[in-house]
């Protein structure tokens, strides 16, 4: 019993000697990296409250606990601050698309947007000109319906043909898609296009055009005619100026201007698809 209580007592000071050093190094710490307050003024709006008008609210994060991204601003205002605040995410790498939202007026990926240290506010809103469903959440249901319209799949004639071999692309012709298959369809582009905003539902946007150029250019797509033809009327192209809002804001480095440039071409007879390099035969 005696030695249990030398060991306990010789335990306990073991612990507060750690407890004593543990408390003085991060008081240390504390006095090395002042408090760095950084102000988050976010847009909020909750469908369950419909007479609370949409408004800013602030939140100071301090910045020496925060992740260098604003979504890791976004995940410590929520976790320790308030639960209410309502955003997407997953990957937190700039690979879902989820997290798109407009920081300091720029649409971009909240996880691949460093915090801006200045001492100005951040301010932070959904994707502009989009339906809120809730805080940062967009309604993408008639993005997707837009994505799902261009039928963004390989098509070909043998389609119905059971088939055991794969089809062939020459290195040459795989190359005709980079740039293009990179996209994440965050919708960056397309909520920054003022054609977009304008004639959303009928404009087909950046995005969704940029994919239907990929499986355009693909030279083991066969449906290039059927493609093209549901694009030639006023609006699903053509309402593209090549303001190239879209280009500048992709947080990817794409070039969805391109994309849509080389598809007005092709419907205005200026430009056709090559003949693939490699056939897969039928
Ligand atoms: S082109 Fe860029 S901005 Fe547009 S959806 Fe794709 S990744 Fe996002
Ligand atoms: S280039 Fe076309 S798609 Fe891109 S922002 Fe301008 S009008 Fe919109
Ligand atoms: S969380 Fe996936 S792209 Fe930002």
């Amino acid at each position: 019993m005696l030695v249990f209580r030398t060991c306990r007592g010789a335990f306990g000071q073991v612990r507060s000697f750690h407890v004593a050093t543990a408390s003085t190094a991060a008081a240390a710490q504390a006095k090395e990296k002042p408090v760095r307050n950084k102000t988050f003024a976010i847009y909020r709006w909750n469908p369950d409250k419909p007479d609370e008008k949409p408004h800013l609210q602030e939140y100071n994060v301090d910045l020496n606990s925060c992740g260098p991204m604003v979504l890791d601003a976004l995940i410590k205002i929520k976790n320790e601050m308030d639960p209410t605040l309502t955003f997407r995410r997953s990957c937190r790498e700039g690979i879902c698309g989820s997290c798109a939202m407009n920081i300091s007026g720029v649409n971009t990926l909240a996880c691949i947007c460093k915090i801006d240290a200045s001492s100005s506010a951040t301010k932070i809103y959904p994707l502009p000109h989009m339906y809120v469903v809730k805080d940062l959440v967009p309604d993408m249901n008639n993005f997707y319906k837009q994505y799902k319209s261009i039928e963004p799949w390989l098509q070909r004639d043998d389609d119905n043909v059971k088939k055991t071999t794969e089809h062939l692309q020459s290195v040459g012709d795989r190359q005709k898609l980079d740039g293009l298959y990179e996209c994440i369809l965050c919708a960056c582009c397309s909520t920054s296009c003022p054609s977009y905003w304008w004639n959303g539902d009928k404009y087909l946007g950046p995005a969704v055009l940029m994919q239907a150029y990929r499986w355009i250019i693909d030279s083991r797509d066969e449906a290039t005619t059927k493609r093209l033809d549901k694009m030639r009327d006023p609006f699903s192209a053509f309402r593209c100026h090549t303001i190239m809002n879209c280009t500048k804001t992709c947080p990817k480095g794409l070039n969805p201007g391109r994309a849509i440039a080389e598809i007005k071409k092709m419907l205005g007879g200026v430009a056709k698809k090559d003949e693939p390099q490699l056939r897969t035969a039928h």
